[in-house]
């Protein structure tokens, strides 16, 4: 397995070209389920994600050709991608596929939507919480969907076709508004979603749905109202700038000073991070072009944040944030509201010298004078960034093992960092 070092100490400086999102690209990808004509995607990162969602939709039909070239061949750039799910040969998502990649569930909602049937295994519990299904379900049942579990997998029926609901998510979930608005996009009649996400990648989806003939309004807001259609039609879309990695090239900054241009950025869909980079010490410049960010030798504040669904403070910057603050004038509160089990990263960062305390979904965070490096290890994508984040600052060299967590989220991290000045290097096994 590949390993990342890290010799801490040096500031960042330069500019990081930001990727397209993965959690945009992911239920992108899936709704190719929905047309027989192509979806042409472009800007679409070079992740192991994206590599693992290709072959599940390569499982059910889906032809999927990189510029004009087979898929898995690799660039520096975003790939641009051509998914044609003309006809569709098994409407089954087997467990062996859909427990490596939990969004691989969603394709449960083109696939009853469009064929009248799915079956998908249960995706199982993974690091950072239970994350049941049961929203899914309620969403397709409401949708007129027969759904049983059977052997582990959902059983999804609907032999006459889904007919238009009035669907009420009793809490947010992004993954369920995005299957819900897919499904509802080819059923009869219409569909009205209360509580729906209000995430910058439900508005993405839509808007790709849209231009594939989809009826929708509300994306980005908590009501969405649906139309079906009898049938959407291929279409050429951009994958948005991914607001996480934005999120997490920020908090590197301001851990180590210097001055970063995060090309590409989108400065409206992270006001809530970049407020709070401002608070911790950042100074954080929005353009047209991307976002500005700079700390030069002030000290870094101490914060109180809570995550939350959008536009609140994302689940998926806590951990690289709670790295930033281990190094504050004092001490941080960060609560975890959306996972239960998503502080993986606080064992890890103390081994690195940082003083955490956990107390259920809140973690105490007192600052230290400074992190030493260390051999280090986590368990999922954004935890194993905040120990980047963490040995970019610390004294020495630092480790970080099971680098395949980081290649599911994030393009060339060494060489983005590494051109900013970062010593970082991959190790290969
Ligand atoms: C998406 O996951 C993202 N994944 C996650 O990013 C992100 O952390 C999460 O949204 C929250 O923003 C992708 O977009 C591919 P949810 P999702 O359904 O859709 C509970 C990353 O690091 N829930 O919004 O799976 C659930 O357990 C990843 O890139 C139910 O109870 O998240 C959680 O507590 C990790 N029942 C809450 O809702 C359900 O049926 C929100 O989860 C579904 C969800």
């Amino acid at each position: 397995m590949d390993r990342i070092r890290i010799v801490g100490g040096a500031p960042l400086n330069g500019v990081i070209p930001i990727s397209g999102a993965k959690n945009a690209a992911l239920p992108l990808m899936i709704a190719s389920l929905l047309t027989r004509e192509t979806l042409t995607l472009e800007n679409v990162p070079h992740l192991a994600d994206v590599a693992l969602l290709k072959r599940i939709l390569g499982n059910h039909g889906v032809d999927c050709m990189v510029q004009g070239k087979r898929a898995g061949q690799n660039g520096t750039t975003g790939e641009t991608i051509e998914l044609s799910a003309r006809d569709i040969v098994d409407t089954t998502a087997p467990y062996e596929l859909v427990s490596k990649m939990r969004a691989s569930f969603w394709v449960v909602g083109p696939l009853i939507a469009r064929m009248g049937e799915a079956r998908v295994s249960l995706p199982g519990g993974c690091a950072i919480g239970t994350r049941p299904v049961d929203l899914f379900i309620m969403a397709l049942r409401d949708l007129g969907a027969d759904i049983d579990i059977d052997g582990g997998y959902v059983v999804a029926r609907a032999p006459k076709g889904l007919r238009g609901a009035h669907i009420r998510f009793p809490k947010v979930t992004v993954g369920a508004t995005h299957v819900a608005m897919m499904a509802a996009s080819l059923a009869r009649g219409e569909t009205v979603i209360e509580n729906a996400a209000r995430e910058p990648e439900v508005i993405d989806l839509a808007s790709c749905l849209l231009a594939m003939g989809a009826k929708i309004a509300g994306a980005g807001t908590s009501t969405i109202q649906i139309e079906g259609v009898d049938a959407l039609s291929g279409v050429r879309h951009k994958v948005m700038a991914d607001r996480i990695e934005a999120g997490t090239y920020a908090c590197a900054v301001a851990m180590t000073g210097g001055e970063v241009f995060l090309e590409g950025a989108t400065p409206s869909i992270l006001q809530k991070p970049l407020e709070v980079l401002g608070e911790v010490g950042a100074e954080v410049t929005a353009t047209n072009e991307g976002i500005r960010v700079k700390r030069n030798g002030s000290g870094l504040s101490p914060i109180e944040v809570s995550t939350a669904p959008f536009p609140g403070f994302p689940t998926d910057l806590q951990a690289q944030l709670m790295a930033l603050v281990c190094r504050a004038d004092g001490t941080s509160r960060i609560r975890e509201t959306i996972f239960e089990n998503r502080f993986m990263h606080v064992q890890e960062l103390a081994r690195l010298g940082a003083d955490i305390q956990l107390d259920g979904q809140m973690a105490t965070v007192s600052g230290v004078a400074k992190l030493k490096g260390a051999e280090v290890m986590a368990t999922d994508l954004r935890a194993s960034v905040s120990l980047v984040i963490a040995g970019l600052a610390a004294e020495g060299e630092t480790v970080v093992n099971r680098v395949y967590h980081l290649d599911r989220g994030f393009e060339r991290i060494e060489q983005k960092l590494g051109a900013c000045g970062a010593t970082i290097e991959r190790i290969s096994a």
